[in-house]
């Protein structure tokens, strides 16, 4: 990282806070703190002490890395909440799941605002780098700021989608374009000020709504995109050809196509919860959001799907069957579970009467229990397909 993103310490003069150290916070401040002191704010305590003795939870944010900044001075990681004080960025990193009726859930955000309110008392620039649906930092984060605020600050606002795809190596903070927009001129030129010291490609919109709608619509894209290919793999199947076969052949259409490959559902924290931002925002608006909704059963219905041909292919029957789920993480190579789709396969199989253990070297350990050896099942599903596990699973 070091090389990639260059030392520069011409902005060393501005201070930057970043309100969440997971995914996307923490891996800012390793990229930032090249650049910036960094005060790495999160509410985890026991995260903050990992992140204290240079101990990243991140894959591609390298401990090293952490220890370097820290040994510099760069990098603060605490929970003390006062240490924002005179910072004079503060970037919003924090999660937006979805409530258990499937709503947008902003607590996060807003206790990052009052976070923020209650430390910092005087003009900053403040970023949100959240997924959330549009108006959501002109509508939510300024007005929540204010009203903890305890005098009217005129602060800056700007959004500024993350876009990282966990566990990728060719596409980084650095080369990776990064969509911004302010709520005024003055944030917009900060904001790239920021950015650019780290991000080659910055993309300026006119609104923070674009900026904001433009993330979930690129995530609604993969999901409507990836249930329609495990629909499609559901129809070849039921044709009797290969759905492998039949997506490389329509993938040497050099325009016009983009492959997508069947799995049992989707995963992790963006591709399953964005869309439905947007869907409920839509519906807000009085706009449809049919595909969206649709997409989102199709991929939730397809783990119910996979144990049916898992039973199918056993004759019929999976009643006391030992099956081993290979690959509980959400994608290849990661470790993370996030709302994976491993979970609902498994549960399919238990309502089956099966056995059910898992294997996931990546993940290693998951809900209080340890990979089990590849061997000894009766049958193998094979689910996340890391580096290590050589066989495509048969769809
Ligand atoms: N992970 C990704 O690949 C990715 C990619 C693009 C965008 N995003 C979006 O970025 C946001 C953050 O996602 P993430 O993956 O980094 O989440 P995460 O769960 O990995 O990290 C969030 C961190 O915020 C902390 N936190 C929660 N509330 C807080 C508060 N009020 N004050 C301080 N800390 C608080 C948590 O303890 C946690 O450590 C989400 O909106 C997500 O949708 C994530």
């Amino acid at each position: 990282m070091g090389d990639q993103y260059g030392e520069d310490n011409s902005g060393a003069n501005m201070k930057v806070g970043i309100v969440g150290q997971g995914y996307v916070g923490l891996t800012l401040a390793a990229v930032s703190a090249y650049h910036f002191p960094v005060v790495g704010f999160d509410n985890n305590e026991k995260l903050i002490e990992q992140l204290k003795s240079g101990e990243s939870h991140i894959e591609g944010v390298e401990s090293a890395v952490l220890r370097q900044h820290i040994k510099a001075g760069t990098y603060l990681a605490t929970h003390n909440s006062s240490k924002l004080a005179d910072v004079d960025l503060i970037v919003i990193a924090v999660p937006t799941p979805l409530t258990i009726n499937r709503l947008p859930d902003l607590t996060s955000i807003d206790s990052a605002c009052r976070t923020i309110a209650e430390n910092v008392t005087h003009p900053i620039l403040i970023i949100n780098e959240s997924t959330s649906f549009p108006g959501t930092v002109r509508n939510y984060i300024k007005p929540a700021i204010e009203k903890y605020s305890s005098k009217l600050i005129e602060h800056e606002y700007a959004i500024s989608p993350e876009r990282v795809d966990p566990g990728r190596t060719d596409f980084n903070q650095k080369n990776t374009p990064r969509l911004f927009a302010g709520m005024t001129p003055v944030a917009s030129r900060k904001t790239r000020d920021f950015y650019s010291k780290f991000c080659d490609n910055l993309v300026e919109v006119s609104s923070p709504e674009v900026a904001e709608a433009a993330k979930l619509f690129e995530n609604t894209f993969r999901q409507v995109n990836i249930a329609l290919v495990n629909e499609f793999a559901q129809i070849a199947h039921s044709l009797g050809i290969s759905v492998y076969e039949t997506l490389d052949a329509a993938n040497t259409k050099p325009y016009g196509f983009m492959k997508f490959t069947p799995s049992a559902g989707v995963g992790g924290h963006c591709i399953p919860v964005d869309p439905t931002y947007l869907a409920t925002v839509a519906e807000e608006h009085g706009a449809p959001a049919t595909f969206i909704r649709r997409a989102n059963e199709v991929n939730l219905e397809m783990s119910e799907y996979i144990v049916k041909r898992v039973a199918a292919d056993n004759g019929g029957d999976i009643q006391g069957k030992a099956v081993l789920v290979v690959g509980v993480a959400y994608k290849p190579n990661i470790a993370d579970v996030r709302e994976t789709a491993a979970e609902l396969v498994m549960q399919h199989l238990r309502s089956q009467g099966a056995v059910v253990s898992w294997h996931d070297e990546v993940v290693g350990s998951w809900k209080g229990e340890s990979s089990a050896p590849l061997h000894g099942a009766d049958i193998a599903v094979v689910v996340t397909k890391h580096a290590a596990v050589a066989s495509r699973p048969k769809i």
